[in-house]
């Protein structure tokens, strides 16, 4: 599907995000992992976060689809079964690599998870080294990538050291640790901590801390059986959540605000965003890029059992231009693209560097963004962990190629807000996979401007 997007008038009014994808997915997992039943306020109703539903529910879970919410009825912590199929993820990274974590102690039984063409060019190695060295058994096609098979099995406590930081994988290895005495996850830099959240909400002993060299660990305890090596079906921990609510999200949310600050004469609200400190790098970058924006933010450094929200307002007005560090990266990559687009109408060069994991998301995004804004106009150039923007102040506009990425598809329609001649998106039904309603909320705050 091709849609066109013109060059906007101001945008005005204000408006809820669709609901936080990262925690839907952990809401629904954690939710089966449990002994009793969760409901999960604001669930997104998106196309990866569907895949979790299905998945969980293939598993073994009760799951009841309600107005605005979903309830899941946990199948316990041991209580996973092999379904007679493969488990479909779609196009769903997080639901592949955090998922497997729990499988990788149901112990004696095996599960195959596979997903559409774009996830099978994406990596699952990454979580197949720790699971192996905690004890399950894991096949992939060339050792490298989706289908990939958990063989369940009894699992032994492991330190391991992300070779780069993830949330994904460090939320699998934290799943995984739950049934062993002790697991510590250690990362070169922060990353989205929804799982460790979301699991002391749920009843788990998690610890953090920052070792002597600046990098981040996270310890998971299991329950008083574990110590033996592993959870027995006797029991020992049990999870459980009563009501959780997702809160707005920050990555859907970012599309807007961008919008917001490039269209001249704009002023929005987008209302109950999750700031959550390790979510919100791309915040700190706006500031940095001269953006004004109002909201109560979570302080750097916090953690608990909560997710922050808060009402976020932005005008637009004048940018200049940023270096994003390679620290800075995980707390803003499903971002950066936006700050691509930003930088072209930034005063100066804005430079992304440490952000090679941007090849092996949905698309290529160094290649799918370079070559995507390129062809509408933006001076870009790609570096092999990021690229370089030239501020011109201007983007003529032309088509851009979703490539099957939804974040592409969602920057070609900002990036047609903002142009002089409009933007056709090819393949815009990709959007459908966190953000189905975006062009109904733009038509709302374009409308609004009466
Ligand atoms: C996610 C973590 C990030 C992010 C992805 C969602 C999550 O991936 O890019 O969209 O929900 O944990 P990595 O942790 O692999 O960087």
């Amino acid at each position: 599907m091709n849609a066109l997007f013109k060059p906007s008038g101001p945008l005005r009014g204000r408006l809820a995000p669709p609901a936080d994808k990262s925690i839907s997915h952990r809401a629904a997992i954690v939710g089966a992992m449990t002994s009793g039943r969760v409901r999960i306020v604001g669930y997104l109703d998106a196309a990866d976060t569907g895949s979790t539903l299905a998945a969980v529910r293939a598993l073994g879970a009760a799951v009841k689809r309600g107005d605005g919410e979903v309830v899941v009825g946990g199948c316990g912590l041991l209580g996973a079964e092999a379904p007679p199929g493969v488990i479909d993820v779609g196009n769903a990274g997080t639901l592949m690599r955090v998922l497997p974590g729990w499988l990788a102690f149901q112990e004696g039984a095996s599960f195959t998870l596979d997903g559409d063409a774009s996830i099978r060019r994406r990596p699952v190695d990454r979580i197949a080294a720790p699971l192996r060295r905690l004890g399950a058994g894991v096949d992939a096609r060339d050792g490298r990538f989706p289908p990939l098979t958990v063989h369940g099995a009894a699992l032994r406590g492991i330190e391991y050291e992300l070779p780069v930081a993830s949330a994904q994988v460090k939320s699998c290895v934290l799943l995984a640790g739950l049934a062993t005495a002790e697991t510590t996850v250690i990362e070169p830099a922060p990353s989205r901590d929804h799982t460790e959240r979301m699991l002391l909400r749920a009843g788990a002993r998690l610890r953090r801390g920052r070792r002597a060299d600046g990098r981040y660990w996270t310890t998971v305890l299991g329950g008083d059986r574990a110590e033996r090596g592993a959870i027995r079906p006797e029991g020992g921990l049990e999870l459980g959540l009563d009501e959780v609510r997702i809160p707005g999200d920050l990555s859907s949310a970012a599309f807007l605000l961008t919008a917001g600050l490039l269209v001249p004469g704009s002023r929005i609200v987008l209302e109950r965003v999750g700031v959550n400190w390790t979510r919100a790098g791309f915040l700190r970058i706006l500031e940095r890029m001269g953006a004004i924006v109002l909201g109560d933010l979570e302080p750097e450094g916090a953690f608990g059992a909560l997710e922050p929200v808060a009402d976020l307002e932005v005008a637009s007005g004048p940018l200049v231009s940023t270096t994003v560090t390679p620290d800075e990266v995980p707390l803003a990559i499903d971002e950066l693209p936006l700050v691509a687009l930003l930088g072209c109408f930034a005063v100066g060069e804005t430079v992304v560097r440490g952000a090679a994991e941007l090849r092996v998301k949905e698309s290529d995004r160094i290649a799918t963004v370079v070559i995507g804004l390129g062809r509408l106009g933006v001076e870009i150039e790609a570096l092999p962990d990021g690229f370089a923007v030239r501020g011109t102040g201007r983007l003529p506009g032309g088509r851009l190629d979703a490539a099957g990425d939804h974040r592409l598809a969602l920057l070609g329609a900002v990036a047609g807000l903002a142009s002089e001649n409009g933007v056709e998106v090819v393949g815009m039904e990709a959007a459908s996979v966190s953000y189905p309603r975006f062009a109904h909320d733009l038509a709302r705050l374009v409308t609004a401007a009466g």
